[in-house]
């Protein structure tokens, strides 16, 4: 059926592929068949730092179905001497055994090849590696000396307007606290699986990630690749989040296939992947707000510390959102980072704005509370006019009317700010509030549109679709710029062949990948004179949007949004439940309702979840893990989560062609600092320290 025509962009579309996801047809990567396939299993250090002494591996070879142990003894050397498509080295612990050195528990020291999975896991775990041991220390605080100011490759780690300390002693109020949020996993439900093969003088490579450029590029880079000689397939992904770029499976396929002239597949256990595939670093944050009594913030301090590896520097940026976020008169943000025995930390949903936001948007809400002055308007009140640091003029910013829409969706107006006052049997209630930002940017991508013969379009992006929806986005911006239906619409994406194009990350893929698609469909009815017949092989256009990208003006470019939260809390057992949440955002235009909406509630729930339940705890004594798997790691489930909501106000995006700003994670921004809010709201205690655990609650006592 063919019916809309045009302005299919805005309406809802059921996903393009779900059919094939339901019914089993689509195949992630680690269920693609492959003749002659070779499977590797990783063997992950035991000891949390020192070296390997010895290896082994006679036994091992002995065993039924065995082909090959590698290790730092006999494996291919690769290059690490580069610069990667997202800046910076690569992390030693995904460049393998490339040294006898172990930089933290789960550190991979051997991959055992055999003929089925099982026989390489049952060798795998056969094997004996012994160690030199050295102490190690993975011990996380805020008192930690930081070692070093990370430089992030987008993110300055300081930046300082105005004096602190004068603008803190003028002020009629100071709010002075620290906060802490933990170690947290993300854990998409498709682990880290990846199948490499040499096929006629190429390396191929079946993987899931969050974009095959990006992985190809690493991959030739290492092996010292020509990269028109790799080429990295990912089609269907089951979740990023942040984890899916270079990781040790790629590599150790790419050696077994490379040594066994065989394909290899290697894939992550769902433990394995708690030491392999990063996660989110601790922090300890500390922010200071001075105000006057009207609530203008005279002064905003936010540090942030948080631990990375001994081998590689990643900075959590949590104290960067505040520079978009409210006028100071002085504005001091710094992330600190402190190198630990622990594995390599990484981008995780929202990375920096997810925990920073939870300091900042706590903070603001004891300041409110000590002003008397309601917190959206506190927030209001404090509302910048141009980029508080930066100067630089907002693209569009309609933060205050997600808390307009907000506040009246949720009833917020005639709430009483006393906190402790509302009881419902056994339980205290209360309601919170916070702001979320995130940055929104287009990178340069390119596409190829294609009038076939037989009336339909092809479009060929390098998008990569993690579950996002963003398959079916493009068929909708596709259709739109062709004015023809979406059915007459096939996105070709998540293969390095396609040529190169943003990765799904930092809620910049869909914005770039419309433009560029929207480039190349303008292009090809440039080129296409009506009636005309279309060859066999159809009509193709393509673009390249580097230059439109390089000449967007300098502005401060943000989506935003207003997070509610309404919780009951038993004091009698430390129980928290999560009644209500609404999420009101203004994200550009957004261009499929339904999957935004699962987008957007989708991190609102793990705000939610980090607001109360994750937590990975690391032991000192090992320098592992407690309860590394999702029975030990307690994320929100089903029936922890009440009536959560999503919308979003008009905002479309100024300078962009569609409109679109990106949505990837301002969903989760605030939704902690909101749940925590609205539990100081319900009990009259601040928690400071995340997950507000049932026993945190029972011990920090309250009102009740
Ligand atoms: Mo996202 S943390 O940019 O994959």
């Amino acid at each position: 059926m063919t019916t809309a025509t045009q302005g299919l962009v805005g309406t809802a579309h059921p996903r393009v592929e779900g059919r094939d996801k339901v019914t089993g047809a689509a195949r992630y990567a680690g269920e693609i068949p492959f003749a002659e396939l070779a499977h590797g299993w990783l063997v992950l250090s035991t000891v949390a730092r020192g070296r390997v002494r010895a290896l082994e591996t006679g036994p091992v070879l002995a065993l039924p179905g065995v082909l090959a142990v590698l290790h730092h003894g006999n494996a291919p050397r690769v290059e690490t001497d580069y610069t990667g498509l997202l800046g910076g080295r690569p992390d030693p612990s995904a460049a393998l055994f490339q040294s006898d050195r172990v930089a933290h528990r789960g550190w991979p020291v051997a991959l055992v090849v055999a003929e089925t999975s099982e026989q390489a896991r049952e060798a795998a775990e056969s094997l004996v590696v012994h160690y030199e041991q050295e102490p190690h220390d993975v011990d996380f605080s805020a008192g930690r000396a930081s070692e070093a100011y990370a430089l992030d490759s987008h993110v300055p780690a300081v930046a300082e307007k105005g004096d602190l300390e004068a603008a803190l002693a003028a002020s009629a109020v100071v709010v002075d606290a620290e906060y802490t949020t933990p170690e947290e996993h993300h854990n998409p439900m498709e682990p880290h699986a990846a199948t490499a093969r040499w096929e006629g003088g190429r390396l191929e490579v079946v993987d899931s990630n969050q974009g095959t450029n990006w992985v190809a590029g690493e991959l030739a880079s290492l092996f010292s690749l020509d990269p028109a000689s790799v080429r990295v397939r990912s089609e269907h992904v089951g979740g990023g989040f942040g984890s899916k770029g270079l990781r040790a499976h790629q590599v150790a396929a790419v050696m077994a296939a490379t040594v066994l002239q065989r394909p290899v597949r290697v894939v992550m256990t769902r433990r394995q992947m708690f030491s392999l595939a990063g996660y989110r670093s601790p922090t300890a944050q500390r922010v200071r707000l001075g105000a006057d009594p009207d609530g203008r913030l005279r002064a905003l301090e936010h540090r942030a510390l948080n631990p990375t590896s001994a081998v590689h520097d990643f900075v959590e940026p949590s104290a960067a959102a505040g520079r978009s976020m409210y006028a100071a008169d002085a504005h001091h943000t710094a992330s600190q980072i402190v190198r630990l025995d622990v594995p390599t930390p990484t981008w995780m949903r929202a990375p920096g704005e997810a925990p920073g936001s939870f300091a900042l948007e706590s903070a603001l809400d004891e300041l409110a509370e000590r002003l008397g002055i309601d917190p959206i308007e506190l927030r209001v009140r404090n509302e910048p006019e141009v980029g508080p640091v930066s100067g630089l003029p907002f693209g569009s910013r309609n933060l205050v009317a997600c808390f307009r829409e907000g506040a009246r969706r949720f009833g917020w107006d005639g709430r009483d700010p006393r906190p402790g006052l509302r009881r419902e049997g056994r339980w205290l209630l209360g309601t919170g509030t916070a702001a979320a930002s995130f940055p929104t940017t287009a990178m340069p991508s390119t596409a190829a549109v294609t009038a076939e013969a037989d009336g339909t379009f092809t479009v060929g992006v390098n998008a990569a679709d993690i579950g996002t929806g963003a398959r079916t986005a493009l068929t909708l911006v596709a259709a739109d710029a062709l004015e023809v239906p979406a059915d007459r619409i096939r996105v070709r994406l998540g293969d390095s062949d396609l040529g190169p194009a943003i990765i799904a990350g930092g809620s910049m893929g869909t914005r770039s990948w419309s433009w560029a698609v929207t480039a190349a469909a303008g292009e090809l009815r440039r080129s296409l004179a009506p009636g005309a017949d279309i060859p066999p092989e159809g009509i193709t256009a393509r673009s390249n949007t580097a230059e439109a990208v390089a000449a967007l003006a300098q502005k401060e470019r943000h989506a935003f949004g207003a997070q509610f939260a309404e919780v009951a809390v038993d004091p009698a057992t430390g129980e928290v439940r999560v009644r209500r949440m609404l999420g009101v955002f203004a994200a550009g235009r957004i261009v499929n309702p339904l999957t935004a909406r699962n987008q957007l509630v989708g991190g609102m729930i793990w705000g939610l979840s980090m607001a109360l339940h994750e937590e990975a705890v690391r032991d000192r004594a090992s320098g592992g893990l407690y309860g590394a798997d999702l029975a030990g790691y307690h994320v929100a489930a089903h029936a922890d989560i009440g009536d959560i909501e999503a919308d979003w106000v008009d905002d479309p995006d100024p300078d962009d062609p569609v409109g679109i700003k990106g949505i990837g994670e301002v969903g989760i921004v605030g939704a902690a600092a909101a749940v925590a809010n609205a539990v100081w709201h319900a009990t009259g205690v601040r928690h400071r320290h995340l997950p507000i655990r049932p026993d945190r609650v029972l011990m920090a006592g309250g009102d009740a």
